[in-house]
């Protein structure tokens, strides 16, 4: 059985350019799950966070728009809205761990809150357009807070469940845990998406082998970092390391090109770059060291001096 493979949503990293260009050089990713939007309180067609992701300018990756709020009215509304644009699945969020959104009882926040949860399917369920999916967290402070969900869900007609088995609390690191997965995955009568630290071919033959019910998995920053890992697993197929390091340049520099198109000031490119080679310069054995030759620029003249002097002495 080929794997289906998600691209996640990263913030400031997989927008529409990344998303649409990633798909151009890079194979094996059957669908990507879009950044977050929040509902504000009339939203007009040209709004920046529908224009983003306009159909006519998503022609790459099948996407997934994802919503994050507690409302289950605003919800609805901006996700019927995505229903007319042409998206038949909307995502909701409630597995965001960031300090100020749980505070407002968003994303994570609302995860040791089964009522609530259950409160907000109970209200759009029976209005909502598009199927819903769900991405969350295992818990916000305890990982088997998801344990009291999932039989929740299981009453509600859900297109899937996109599991991260981390608790807010660890944000993106220390150990994903696998043992609390298996009993989500066990509970749910969904079908179930594994995302969490997938790295390498390794990392995804050790989940798929211990999960074998499992048929779709997210995977965000071990594609950002390695973006051939997609067709690596599908298909078992390995360039050459200069093949690849050609590759990884050409989309950088067509990231570049579009990101300078809508993105004025100078330090708005390199800043938004630097962001990018965050995670993408983990493919690189001497990563630390391109990270910090990058973050020293801060004018794009010298951004493309330094990058093309880093590639260079790559081949
Ligand atoms: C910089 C950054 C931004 C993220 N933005 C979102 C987001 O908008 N929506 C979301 O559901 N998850 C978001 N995530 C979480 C990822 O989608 C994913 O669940 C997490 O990174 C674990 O998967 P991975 O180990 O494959 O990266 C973000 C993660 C990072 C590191």
């Amino acid at each position: 059985m080929i794997p289906l493979i998600c691209l996640a949503p990263l913030q400031g990293i997989t927008d529409r350019i990344y998303r649409n260009l990633f798909s151009f050089y890079f194979k094996g990713v059957d669908s990507a799950v879009a950044p977050f939007i929040s509902p504000s309180k009339k939203m007009k067609p040209d709004n920046p966070q529908l224009l983003e992701l306009d159909p006519d300018r998503n022609t790459g990756i099948p996407v997934i728009p994802q919503i994050m709020t507690s409302n289950p009215d605003d919800f609805t509304a901006l996700a019927n809205v995505l229903y007319d644009m042409g998206y038949g699945t909307v995502n909701w969020n409630i597995g965001c761990p960031f300090r100020m959104v749980v505070k407002k009882g968003r994303g994570a926040g609302m995860l040791c809150y089964p009522d609530r949860i259950e409160s907000f399917l109970g209200k759009t369920m029976p209005v909502l357009k598009p199927k819903l999916s769900i991405k969350l967290r295992t818990g916000l402070k305890h990982s088997d807070e998801a344990l009291h969900l999932i039989p929740l869900f299981n009453r509600f007609d859900l297109d899937e469940l996109i599991i991260h088995p981390r608790t807010a609390v660890q944000m993106y690191e220390g150990d994903v845990d696998l043992d609390m997965f298996e009993r989500c995955l066990n509970l749910s009568e969904h079908g179930v998406v594994y995302n969490g630290d997938i790295y390498s071919i390794d990392d995804f033959n050790a989940l798929a082998g211990r999960f074998p019910q499992v048929k779709s998995w997210m995977i965000g920053r071990g594609l950002i970092g390695n973006p051939f890992l997609a067709e690596n697993i599908k298909f078992n197929t390995e360039k050459t390391r200069n093949e690849k390091i050609k590759i990884i340049r050409d989309f950088h520099d067509d990231l570049f090109d579009e990101y300078s198109k809508i993105l004025s000031g100078p330090a708005h490119i390199t800043n938004k770059m630097k962001e990018i080679w965050a995670y993408m310069a983990g493919f690189f054995a001497n990563a630390e060291k391109i990270r910090k030759k990058i973050n020293k620029t801060h004018h794009r003249d010298t951004y493309i001096d330094v990058v093309n002097k880093i590639f260079d002495e790559l081949v």
